[in-house]
């Protein structure tokens, strides 16, 4: 007999936690949801808003705009996975931009923001079938999930891929300034006292620094797929 899991993938940012999970997803023919892209999408909010000025940010005022966020996922078949949406417009790559990675620690390390977006993670996982990816997914979110990966790699590597898909995009952006990102926001994803980034006993680590997306990929579908044939 097969069961339905659900997987969770957490780690460090940049480790390529949304392409093993967008693979996994595809492979199973399972939801993929970043939830990443659910706190970017209220920086995003924040920052359309002028909620975001200098380097303040009006946490009371963005509190009491929850009720006005809505974050939705509308999955698109040209691109195989779900995209973003706020307000029913597609951020998929505004979310992205360094402005919105520049704030979205602090954004979420508001704990009535992740009441909010936690309990919107677990109604969209009720049926399982899904592979979720973020920081607190295993510790959080699902601390029952059948998997859980936690995912690093080295600060050098993950800022030059990083660096490199910010190019891609034309975005201006110098890799010293990148890798500052990426250390501000592993310190603050892994000090914040709500739902700090960490590593479930249950967890398995994979350290992709030198590993290719497809043995990543045969890995973790492996484990998965033992999870699923148990019964
Ligand atoms: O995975 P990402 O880089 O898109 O995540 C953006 C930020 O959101 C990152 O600083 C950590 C935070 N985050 C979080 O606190 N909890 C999650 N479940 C997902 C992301």
């Amino acid at each position: 007999m097969k069961k339905d899991i659900i997987i969770a993938i957490d780690g460090h940012s940049s480790t390529g936690k949304s392409t093993l999970a967008k693979d996994l997803a595809k492979a199973l023919n399972y939801i993929y949801i970043d939830t990443g892209a659910m706190y970017r999408a209220v920086t995003y909010y924040a920052l359309q808003n002028n909620l975001i000025s200098d380097n303040h940010i009006d946490k009371e005022q963005l509190i009491k705009d929850l009720n006005n966020i809505q974050i939705d996922f509308k999955y698109n078949p040209g691109k195989g996975f779900a995209e973003v949406y706020l307000n029913g417009q597609n951020i998929e790559n505004e979310i992205r931009q360094m402005r919105v990675s520049n704030f979205v620690s602090q954004i979420a390390a508001i704990p009535e923001i992740r009441k909010k977006l936690v309990a919107q993670q677990r109604k969209i996982g009720q049926d399982k079938r899904v592979v979720m990816d973020g920081r607190d997914i295993g510790s959080v979110v699902f601390p029952d999930a059948e998997l859980k990966i936690f995912m690093t790699a080295s600060p050098e590597v993950r800022a030059k891929r990083r660096y490199l898909e910010l190019l891609d995009k034309g975005e201006d952006v110098s890799y010293i300034d990148v890798l500052t990102n990426v250390l501000k926001r592993d310190k603050i994803d892994s000090e914040r006292s709500a739902s700090p980034l960490i590593k479930t006993k249950d967890a398995i680590e994979i350290d992709n620094s030198y590993l290719t997306r497809e043995a990543q990929l045969d890995m973790v579908l492996d484990l998965a797929k033992n999870r699923i044939n148990q019964s």
